[in-house]
């Protein structure tokens, strides 16, 4: 997702420039271009060797390095790139930020960069209480440099509170977040994705086939026209989106506590192929088959809707709620019925269970055939069978148009 990005990361010193090997990595990985500068401090937490094998590039630390000069001044290494993360961010460097210091490569860099900044503060808890700190970050915030962090949590230095560094994972999703562009961008979604699994004891569940391929497909979609997306997976063996904010349940429960705490959103895709029942209660310990005893006998109760639930919502109802529907017959019929009685906007419906060749027509399939309905226009929309990929872009093209046709009314 980040093919062709150019960043430059300014590794300053602190514990966590460990973490930057790591987001290093990760960078390259999705194909950005990563130049790093290391200030005296950041140099003797992690090496000039480490940071350029892993960036495959230069490292850059002196200011008057005449080479660095005559190669590439630091002008121009200011200018040549889309991003400028400084990961870990000391109390120190953000103070010379602040105050427009420039006395040696990084700060000098900063001073001299007309290219948008984020920071990952790390230090000491005090350090970030500070009132001198607490000043320049709001310098800072008000030049609309991005800020990731820090977090809470234990510190290298025994101490505990705010001020460690982001994870790795955390500061990738705000770059990615940062390079977001399309017709979505500043669009929110959530997708749900995925079986849930209903807990009988320990080691037994209710669960269902679904791959979640489908779900996964819808936030890859969005992902690429530029939304910001919250996927809320039940158990897969798919591979999480580092692009989506992730959140993985297993119970329908929490799935659906889930989707209520990432509310406010402008979208809600409920692929998830949710169990409707749970046990109504579950047992402690495994249930034992004694010798001689019947079966047990499940008693069910009913779960909680998500997709109705989410299109009733009192106060933070999406504008697009979109819900799915697995039918092994009379579809038509039961996605015009799910539509009426769910509210959500638009409704896919999908034929479910074995075709006659014992083929699986949907779960786990990487092909789909759509029935679509939406609540303004009840008509049957027939997609031909296209793949789970296909599918996903072709209902991110129809939201597309959703919204530019509500742009355009607004
Ligand atoms: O009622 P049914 O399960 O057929 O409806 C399917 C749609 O409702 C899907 O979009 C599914 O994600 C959603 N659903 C839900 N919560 C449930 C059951 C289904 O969100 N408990």
């Amino acid at each position: 997702m980040l093919t062709g990005k150019r960043i430059l990361l300014i590794i300053s010193g602190g514990i966590s420039a460990y973490k930057t090997l790591v987001l290093i990595r990760d960078l390259r990985k999705e194909g950005a271009k990563v130049t790093c500068v290391l200030t005296q401090g950041g140099a003797r937490f992690v090496t000039p060797l480490s940071v350029s094998a892993l960036s495959e590039n230069k490292v850059y630390t002196d200011l008057w390095s005449l080479t660095d000069e005559t190669e590439m001044g630091h002008i121009r290494l200011s200018r040549e790139h889309d991003l400028v993360i400084v990961a870990p961010a000391t109390a120190n460097i953000m103070a010379k930020m602040a105050h427009g210091l420039a006395d040696d490569l990084a700060s000098t860099l900063l001073l001299a960069s007309n290219i948008p900044v984020m920071l990952a503060p790390a230090m000491n808890p005090i350090m970030w209480e500070h009132g001198a700190t607490k000043n320049n970050v709001e310098t800072l915030r008000q030049r609309e440099i991005i800020f990731v962090g820090p977090t809470e949590g234990n510190m290298a230095c025994r101490e505990s509170g705010m001020g460690r560094m982001s994870e790795p994972e955390e500061l990738l999703k705000a770059v990615h977040n940062f390079f977001l562009s399309g017709p979505l961008k500043g669009v929110k979604a959530v997708v749900t994705a995925g079986p849930t699994y209903e807990a009988i004891d320990p080691v037994r569940f209710i669960g269902n086939r679904s791959s979640g391929k489908q779900g996964y497909a819808i936030a890859e979609a969005l992902l690429a026209a530029g939304a910001q997306v919250t996927l809320i997976s039940g158990p897969t063996h798919l591979k999480s989106l580092n692009a989506a904010n992730m959140i993985h349940v297993e119970s329908t429960r929490e799935m659906l506590e889930a989707c209520e705490k990432s509310l406010p959103v402008d979208i809600c895709v409920c692929s998830a192929a949710v169990s409707d029942w749970r046990a109504t209660s579950m047992h402690e310990h495994k249930i034992k088959k004694e010798a001689g005893n019947l079966p047990p006998t499940l008693s069910l109760t009913e779960n909680p809707d998500i997709l109705k639930v989410i299109s009733n919502h009192p106060d933070k109802r999406p504008s697009l709620v979109i819900g799915f529907a697995a039918e092994t017959k009379d579809i038509e019929q039961h996605a015009l019925s799910k539509l009426r009685k769910k509210g959500c906007d638009w409704i896919m419906a999908n034929l479910v269970g074995k075709d006659k060749n014992g083929q699986e027509k949907a779960f786990g399939s990487d092909e789909n055939q759509i029935y679509f309905f939406t609540r303004a226009n009840e008509d049957c929309e027939l997609w031909g069978c296209m793949s789970k990929k296909h599918i996903a872009e072709h209902l991110v093209i129809k939201i597309i148009e959703h919204f530019e046709k509500n742009r355009k009314n607004d």
